[in-house]
């Protein structure tokens, strides 16, 4: 059995490095395993200019250890409001690589979001000429589909006149869950791809239900059935450059999701990397982690591949119960269980 794994270092796709004093309890995690990672702009208020996304990006470099070697890539949250010339200085900026859409109503922090896609055609039109890649949650809204169909809903109702409306804009279909999606990236043009979180790759819906409410399994787009998360473990063991990694490591405090109506999102950003490598090596397909995890994102955002390397040993270790989160703590992913990887601190 193989021992140790090094890999070029990889990147995260998506995630959630909330502010203040959330964000300085969560970055360093991010900031240990991943060399780049696109942020997420759903904090509150959103992050819908420049301006706000340029203030975002230095308080999470002062947030971040002495030493870190990390690069926040910034994103855009798009809104009906979002104008053409907003993103002609995103695509200037440099540092502004993405912008993301969330229906309105869709998850954690997303009533500022548009109604529809067709009310953003100019700020789509501009991305399309620019080359600014879309990220899309997408779930339909509509409380009479159920949630479980929201995705491949959104899919038929609206991602497939979308791409046929702007061939040639960049689309991420963020944190896929269904065969619906995988079937339609694959068949989609070579400027669409998808994120894959570890918990979609690792667990089913079963788990939100073990033996009673399960809060910590809860997050957005839902876990699915088995059928599906065995649809997106052969996608991302395929190794097709479609597929790339983006945990949407989601941070919440425990109060919050312990809750009557607790929110949405799973924390892993303390363990990604190793989580990956299980379901890698569970699909006997090691040898094609690191083209997900460290090749494909960046080959897909235009960006240069990382030249540093990362080394996970087999070595179980188990994750602690918590992990402090402001005035409150947060349950992360695997909290007081195993994990079969352990990456090596750099030498
Ligand atoms: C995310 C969050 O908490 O910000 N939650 C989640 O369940 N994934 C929002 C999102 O990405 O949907
Ligand atoms: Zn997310």
């Amino acid at each position: 059995m193989t021992a140790t794994l090094t890999l070029i270092r990889p990147d995260d796709w998506h995630v959630h490095l909330r502010d203040g004093e959330g964000l300085r309890a969560v970055v360093a995690d991010t900031a240990r395993q991943f060399a780049r990672a696109i942020v997420m702009p759903n904090l509150k208020p959103p992050v819908t200019s420049v301006a706000q996304a340029a203030a975002y990006r230095e308080r999470i470099l002062s947030a971040l250890p002495a030493g870190s070697s990390f690069t926040p890539l910034m994103t855009l949250y798009l809104t009906e409001a979002t104008t053409p010339g907003e993103i002609e200085l995103a695509s200037r900026s440099g540092w502004i690589h993405a912008v993301k859409y969330y229906p309105a109503g869709a998850t954690t922090h997303s009533e500022a979001g548009a109604r529809d896609l067709s009310h953003c055609r100019e700020a789509l039109g501009a991305m399309e000429a620019l080359g600014v890649p879309l990220l899309i949650h997408g779930e339909v809204t509509d409380p009479d589909v159920d949630i479980f169909d929201r995705e491949r809903v959104f899919i038929e109702r609206h991602l497939i006149p979308l791409v046929q409306r702007y061939p040639r804009l960049k689309v991420v279909l963020e944190h896929i869950t269904t065969a619906s999606a995988v079937k339609f990236v694959l068949t989609a043009e070579d400027n669409v791809a998808a994120t894959v979180t570890p918990h979609h790759l690792l667990y089913n819906r079963n788990a939100l239900f073990q033996g009673g409410v399960r809060p910590h399994y809860y997050c957005l787009p839902v876990l699915k059935r088995e059928e599906h998360r065995q649809a997106l473990v052969r996608a991302v063991t395929s190794g097709n450059p479609k597929f790339f990694l983006g945990t949407d490591s989601a941070p919440h405090a425990r109060s919050t999701k312990e809750s009557a109506c607790g929110c949405a999102g799973i924390y892993s950003a303390h363990a990604a990397i190793e989580l990956y490598a299980e379901v890698f090596e569970s699909a006997g397909a090691l040898d094609r982690l690191e083209g997900f995890a460290s090749h494909f994102g960046a080959d897909f955002y235009g960006l240069p591949r990382n030249t540093a390397r990362i080394t996970l040993q087999r070595e179980s270790w188990t994750v602690p119960a918590e992990h402090p989160f402001g005035q409150d703590t947060l349950v992360p992913l695997r909290a007081g269980e195993a994990v079969a990887w352990k990456l090596q601190a750099p030498i």
